[in-house]
C-alpha cells in the first residue's frame, strides 16, 4: 500500500522535471547556423578575385625509413595548414561566448594542398575535424606519414647525408586562387628539431624552406619547398661492419709471423678467408642497395677480400718455392746464381770426386792401399774394397760411410737453411709490399670517410 503510494509520488515528481521540448546547446546552434547555407565545394571568399592564402607549417617528427633501392624516404611529419574562411565567421556574444569550434572536415572547404614528391599513401591516422575560430581562421592540423621520392646518394655510406625535399603546392589552383605562405618564419622552421626523434639512425641537421612560383601554361602556381637535411649516424655500421673487417685484416697481417715452413700459415689464411666470406654473406642485407652506384663500403669489402686472397696466394707461392727448393735445389740454375756459397761447395764436391776416381785407379794399379785422410778418396777406395772385406776393413768402411753420410747431411741441411733464409727474405719483401698497399688503401679510405663525416 505505502509502496504503491511512494511509486506514484516519485513518478509525479519525475514528470515535473522532464522539459516538454529539448533546447539545443549553444555548440549545436552555432554549428547549424554556420553550416546551414554552407557549400563545401566553393572557395570561401566573398569577392572571387581575392585569393585564399594557405599558411603552412611543418614539424618533422621522425625519419622512418630510407630505402636506396626504391629511392624513397618515409617520414612522419606534423603538418599544419591555416586559412581564412570568410563564411565561417560569427559573433561570440550571440553564441554563449564560444570563440572556437571544431567542425567536420567533410562539411567545409579544404584546400587541395599536397606534397608533390609523395609516391605512396602513408599510414596517416584520419583526423575528421578542423578547428575554426570566430574570425574565420580554420586550423587543419594533421600528423601525416609521407613516402617521398628522393634521390639518395649512397656513395658515402655509412657517412652519408641526404637532402630530400617536400614541396607543398595546390595541384589545381593557380596563385590567383590559392596562395601559399609559411606560418612561422623560415629560421624557426629550419631550427625546429624539438619534436624530432633524435635517437634513431638519422640526425636532423635542418629544414631550410623557400617559396617560389612556377609558371605553367600562362598560369602561376605557388610552391613551398622544405629541404629535409639528415645525416646518418655511422656508429652502428662502424661497429658492425668496418671494425670486424679491420680486425680480420689485422689478423691476416699478423699471420705472416707464423713460421714459413710450418705449413699452418696457409690453413690459417684459408680459415680467415672463410670467416670473412661468412661475415660478408651475413651482412649483404645491411648494405643499402642502389642500382646505379655502389656505396664505397661495398668496394671496401671487395678489396678486403681481394687482399686476403692476395695474401693467401703469396703464401702459397712462397711455400711452394720453399718445398721446390728443398728437393731440386741442386739442379736449379737460379739457385746456383743466388747461392754462391752453395754453388762453390757443389763444385768442390765434384772436383774431389774426380780426384778420388784418380786415386781409385792408382789403387787398382798398385794393388795396395793406404789410409788416406781425404774423405772422398776413402769412399771411392772403399767401393772397390767391398768385394773382400776383412774385419778391420769392414769397421773402417762403416766409419767412412758414416762420415760421408754426416757430411752430406750437413751440406744438405746448410743448403736448406740458406734456401729457407732466402725464402724468408722474399716473404719479408712481399709482406712489406703487402703492408704498404694495405696502408695506402686504408689511409685513402680513412681520409675520404673522415672528410665526409666532418664535412
Ligand atoms: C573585388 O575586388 C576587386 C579588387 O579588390 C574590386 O575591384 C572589385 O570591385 C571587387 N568586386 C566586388 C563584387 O566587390
Ligand atoms: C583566430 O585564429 C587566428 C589564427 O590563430 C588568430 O590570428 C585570430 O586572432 C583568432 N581570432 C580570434 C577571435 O581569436
Ligand atoms: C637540397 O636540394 C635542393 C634541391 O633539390 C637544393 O636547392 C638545396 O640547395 C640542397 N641543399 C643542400 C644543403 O644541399
Ligand atoms: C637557426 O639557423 C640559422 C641558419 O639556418 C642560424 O643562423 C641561427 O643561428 C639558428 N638559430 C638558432 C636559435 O639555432
Amino acid at each position: 500500500m505505502s509502496l504503491i503510494l511512494l511509486a506514484l509520488l516519485l513518478s509525479a515528481h519525475l514528470a515535473e522535471c522532464v522539459p516538454e521540448k529539448p533546447k539545443r546547446s549553444a555548440l549545436n546552434q552555432l554549428t547549424r547556423s554556420l553550416l546551414r547555407k554552407y557549400d563545401c565545394g566553393v572557395r570561401p571568399v566573398h569577392n572571387w578575385t581575392s585569393p585564399t592564402t594557405v599558411y603552412i607549417d611543418l614539424i618533422l617528427q621522425s625519419v622512418l625509413d630510407v630505402d636506396g633501392k626504391t629511392q624513397s624516404v618515409t617520414a612522419s611529419i606534423w603538418y599544419r595548414q591555416i586559412w581564412t574562411d570568410e563564411f565561417l565567421m560569427w559573433d561570440p556574444e550571440e553564441f554563449d561566448g564560444i570563440n572556437e569550434i571544431s567542425l567536420s572536415s567533410d562539411a567545409i572547404w579544404i584546400p587541395d594542398v599536397i606534397v608533390s614528391e609523395s609516391v605512396d599513401e602513408g599510414k596517416s591516422p584520419p583526423i575528421p575535424y578542423v578547428y575554426v575560430n570566430s574570425s574565420g581562421s580554420v586550423k587543419n592540423y594533421r600528423p601525416i606519414q609521407v613516402v617521398l621520392a628522393c634521390s639518395l646518394e649512397m656513395y658515402a655510406f655509412p657517412f652519408d647525408k641526404q637532402n630530400c625535399s617536400l614541396t607543398f603546392r595546390s595541384w589545381l589552383h593557380s596563385v590567383q586562387e590559392i596562395d601559399l605562405a609559411l606560418w612561422r618564419s623560415a629560421e624557426a622552421i629550419a631550427n625546429d628539431t624539438r619534436e624530432f626523434m633524435n635517437d634513431g639512425e638519422w640526425e636532423l641537421l635542418s629544414i631550410p624552406s623557400h617559396y617560389w612560383q612556377i609558371r605553367h601554361d600562362n598560369t602561376d602556381y605557388a610552391h613551398i619547398q622544405f629541404n629535409v637535411l639528415i645525416r646518418r649516424r655511422p656508429l652502428l655500421y662502424v661497429v658492425g661492419l668496418l671494425i670486424p673487417s679491420i680486425f680480420l685484416m689485422l689478423v691476416d697481417v699478423i699471420s705472416f709471423y707464423l713460421p714459413l715452413n710450418s705449413g699452418t700459415r696457409i690453413a690459417f689464411k684459408i680459415s680467415i678467408l672463410l670467416g670473412y666470406t661468412v661475415f660478408r654473406v651475413n651482412l649483404t642485407d645491411d648494405l643499402p642497395a642502389t642500382a646505379v652506384s655502389t656505396p664505397l663500403v661495398g668496394v671496401f669489402f671487395a678489396v678486403c677480400m681481394a687482399m686476403l686472397m692476395l695474401s693467401l696466394i703469396k703464401s702459397i707461392l712462397v711455400v711452394k718455392l720453399l718445398h721446390h727448393g728443398e728437393k731440386e735445389v741442386r739442379q736449379m740454375s737460379v739457385s746456383a746464381c743466388l747461392l754462391d756459397k752453395y754453388g762453390s761447395g757443389g763444385h768442390g764436391f765434384n772436383e774431389s770426386a774426380l780426384t778420388s776416381l784418380k786415386t781409385l785407379d792408382h789403387i787398382i794399379s798398385s794393388g795396395d792401399f793406404e789410409l788416406e785422410p781425404s774423405l772422398e778418396e776413402d769412399l771411392l777406395s772403399l767401393n772397390e774394397i767391398q768385394e773382400a772385406p776383412t774385419g778391420l776393413e769392414w769397421i773402417f768402411q762403416e766409419l767412412v760411410s758414416l762420415r760421408i753420410a754426416f757430411s752430406q747431411e750437413d751440406s744438405e741441411s746448410s743448403a736448406q737453411v740458406e734456401w729457407l733464409a732466402l725464402c724468408s727474405k722474399l716473404d719479408h719483401y712481399l709482406f712489406c709490399l703487402y703492408v704498404l698497399v694495405l696502408a695506402v688503401y686504408a689511409s685513402t679510405l680513412l681520409m675520404l670517410w673522415a672528410s665526409w663525416s666532418f664535412a
